[in-house]
C-alpha cells in the first residue's frame, strides 16, 4: 500500500427532530396551547449546543422536525440556534456555523408542515420555506478536497395523517447523481426499518416498496434519517435493508428479490416511472410463461448488457429461450450479488433535544478517506443523561 496516501476525515453530527417551540423557555400558555405537543427542553438544547461545539466538526446534518409545530418564530430560533447564537439571559446557545463558516444540510419533517397551527391544514411549507428557503434537490459540498454530495428528500409530501411518510415517485425517478466522493441521502423518514424495529404503521412511509428500492439502488454511502426519536447507526450490507419491511401482507424479501433486479434495468430508462411491479413477461409460441428469473436475465442481457437477444416470442418453448439466454455470455448474477451486498450506513438519529422523548442525543459520522476514497465510517453515539454535556455511549 502506498504510504504517502493522504488520509482525510470528514465528521458529520447528524442531529434530528429538535422540535423547536415558538418561545424559548416553555410557558404554561404553551403546555395549554399545544397538548401532548411539547417543543425542545432548554437545558438538553444547551448541553447538546456545548457538546456539538466541543467537537471539531465539518458538516452538520438535520433531518427534520426543526419545530414542533412549524411556527415562524419556532423555525427562526432553530435557523438562528444553527448559524448564530439565540441570546438566553447572560447566556448564548448556538452553533456559529456562520462565523465558522462551516455548511449545515436540512430537510423539514411531518412537524415542519404544521405551519404554526394546531392541525396540518394548508399542509404546504410555507413558513419553513420562508425561513430556510426551498429545500434543493442536491447540495454539493467540498471539504478538506473531499467532495461530499447530498440528496434531500420530503418525506412529508402526502395529505394523510400527519405523521405518515410519502415520499413523491417524481422525487426519486430520473434523478442522476453526480460524482462525488461520498454519496449520501438525506430524509426525515425512516425509508427502512431496522432489525428488531418496532413497527408504527401510523408513522411510517406509505410507499416503502418504491422508497426502499431507489435508496437500495441508488449507490448511497450513507442515508441519514429521524423521526422515530430512537436511536440507530450501522454499515450494513443493503439485502439487511429489506430485513424487517413488509408490502402489505406479502413476505418483503420475496418482493425485493423479485423487484430490485427491475429497478436496476429500468435505470437505463431516466425519466419513466418505477414500474417494476407491473412488468409483464412474453410468452414463447406455445403460449407458456418463461421463469420470472430468465426474463430477468433477458432484460438485462438487452437492456443493461445492450447486446443482441432473442425474446420468449421466438422459441417454440422455454425450453429453447432458456437454451438461449445461458449462451449468452453475461455477469446478471455478479451484478445482483454486489448490489446486494454492498454496504451503506443507515443513521437514525434520535430527537436532540424533544422535551418528553425517552433519549436526547445524535450520532457523529466519521468518514475515513484514503486518497479520496471512502475507506471506512467510523459511528459514534451521544446522549443526553443529565448535566451539561451530552456523553458518548
Ligand atoms: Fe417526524
Amino acid at each position: 500500500m502506498d504510504s504517502t496516501a493522504e488520509k482525510t476525515v470528514v465528521k458529520i453530527a447528524h442531529i434530528s427532530d429538535i422540535h423547536m417551540s415558538e418561545n424559548i423557555e416553555e410557558t404554561i400558555g404553551d403546555r395549554l396551547r399545544m397538548v401532548n405537543m411539547f417543543g425542545h427542553n432548554i437545558l438538553a438544547l444547551a448541553a447538546l449546543t456545548d457538546t456539538l461545539n466541543d467537537l471539531d466538526l465539518d458538516i452538520i446534518v438535520v433531518s427534520g422536525d426543526v419545530s414542533r409545530n412549524g411556527n415562524k418564530n419556532a423555525l427562526a430560533w432553530a435557523k438562528t440556534w444553527l448559524e448564530e447564537a439565540i441570546a438566553y439571559g447572560d447566556y448564548n446557545i448556538g452553533l456559529h456555523l456562520n462565523q465558522k463558516n462551516k455548511p449545515y444540510i436540512i430537510v423539514p419533517g411531518n412537524h415542519d408542515r404544521f405551519n404554526g397551527k394546531k392541525f396540518q391544514q394548508d399542509r404546504d411549507l410555507e413558513n419553513y420555506n420562508q425561513v430556510f428557503g426551498q429545500m434543493p434537490k442536491e447540495k454539493r459540498l467540498s471539504v478538506k478536497g473531499i467532495e461530499v454530495l447530498f440528496s434531500l428528500f420530503d418525506s412529508t409530501t402526502d395529505d394523510g395523517s400527519p405523521a405518515l411518510g410519502y415520499i413523491q415517485p417524481q422525487q426519486m425517478v430520473g434523478r442522476h447523481r453526480g460524482k462525488a466522493n461520498v454519496n449520501i441521502a438525506v430524509v426525515h423518514h425512516h425509508i427502512a426499518q431496522p432489525p428488531n424495529h418496532h413497527r408504527e404503521p401510523q408513522t411510517e412511509i406509505k410507499n416503502e416498496v418504491e422508497a426502499l428500492l431507489h435508496f437500495v439502488d441508488s449507490d448511497y454511502d450513507a442515508i441519514m434519517f429521524g423521526h422515530t426519536h430512537k436511536c440507530y447507526a450501522e454499515l450494513l450490507p443493503v439485502r439487511l435493508f429489506q430485513r424487517n419491511a413488509k408490502y402489505k401482507k406479502r413476505p418483503y424479501l420475496r418482493w425485493l428479490r423479485r423487484i430490485l433486479p427491475f429497478n436496476f434495468i429500468s435505470k437505463r430508462r431516466m425519466g419513466e416511472p418505477l414500474d417494476g411491479v407491473s412488468y409483464s413477461r412474453e410468452k414463447t409460441r406455445d403460449g407458456k410463461y418463461p421463469s420470472f428469473e430468465y426474463y430477468l436475465r433477458y432484460l438485462y442481457i438487452k437492456e443493461v448488457m445492450d447486446k443482441t437477444v432473442s425474446g420468449p416470442r421466438d422459441f417454440e418453448n422455454v425450453k429453447h429461450f432458456y437454451r438461449h439466454i445461458d449462451s449468452i455470455e453475461n455477469d446478471f448474477d455478479k451484478r445482483y450479488r454486489e448490489l446486494l451486498s454492498r454496504r451503506c450506513l443507515l443513521s437514525m438519529a434520535p430527537s436532540a433535544a424533544q422535551a418528553e422523548a425517552e433519549l436526547n442525543g445524535f450520532v457523529i459520522l466519521e468518514f475515513n478517506f484514503v486518497a479520496k476514497q471512502l475507506k471506512d465510517i467510523i459511528i459514534r453515539r451521544f446522549a443526553h443523561q443529565g448535566g451539561n454535556r451530552y456523553k458518548e455511549v
